[in-house]
């Protein structure tokens, strides 16, 4: 058992349904894997996401409320579970430049286009709108810009003429299952 008290503990704040925080959780389970996930958060109760949480047994809570209620109680949850990498997966709030400051931990995060390009939201409908060759997903460091910070990895996929909005956001959501833990393990 000795190896899984030297993973890096890992905490994950979701907002919905969580796809990238199962296939973290199922990544981590893999025998050369340098971290584990200690803890979920969600801004919302009724995020899907939770499930995954819970059914793998990891510690978990939701917070509703101003964002500085999260922040606060958030920070003291990281603090008193000695996390040591915070990963944001559709979190749908920007975290304030104080909360950044007080976590003296790496904070990531994954976007679905190839950053700088498409920041914000609706990403996949941008793409095909402006006629994009390519789009993917990045996993970046988080600071207090919106999606702005240091970019750690990037996988990119062709835009085809038949795509629309709904099957690129698919083949993209498969690269962010692989991109995210990846990177994890590289900023390890
Ligand atoms: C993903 O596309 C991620 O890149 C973006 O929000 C979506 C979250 O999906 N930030 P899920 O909740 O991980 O399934």
């Amino acid at each position: 058992m000795d190896h899984l008290n030297t993973k890096k503990k890992v905490a994950v704040f979701i907002s919905g349904r969580g796809s990238n925080l199962k296939s973290l959780i199922k990544h981590s389970k893999k025998i050369n894997s340098k971290y584990k996930i200690e803890l979920v958060l969600s801004n919302k109760k009724s995020a899907k996401g939770l499930f995954y949480a819970k059914k793998n047994k990891i510690k978990n809570f939701a917070i509703e409320g101003k964002l500085q209620l999260f922040e606060k109680k958030s920070l003291n949850l990281l603090k008193k579970h000695k996390i040591k990498i915070l990963c944001l997966a559709g979190f749908m709030r920007v975290l304030s430049k104080n909360f950044l400051n007080k976590t003296k931990i790496p904070v990531i995060n994954i976007h679905p286009s190839l950053l700088p390009k498409l920041k914000g939201l609706n990403t996949h409908e941008r793409a095909i709108k402006l006629r994009h060759k390519y789009s993917g997903c990045s996993v970046h460091f988080v600071n207090e810009k919106l999606d702005s910070g240091k970019i750690i990895l990037q996988k990119k996929v062709k835009i085809l003429k038949k795509d629309t909005p709904k099957t690129l956001a698919k083949k993209i959501l498969k690269l962010e299952h692989v991109a995210y833990s990846e990177a994890l393990n590289l900023i390890i």
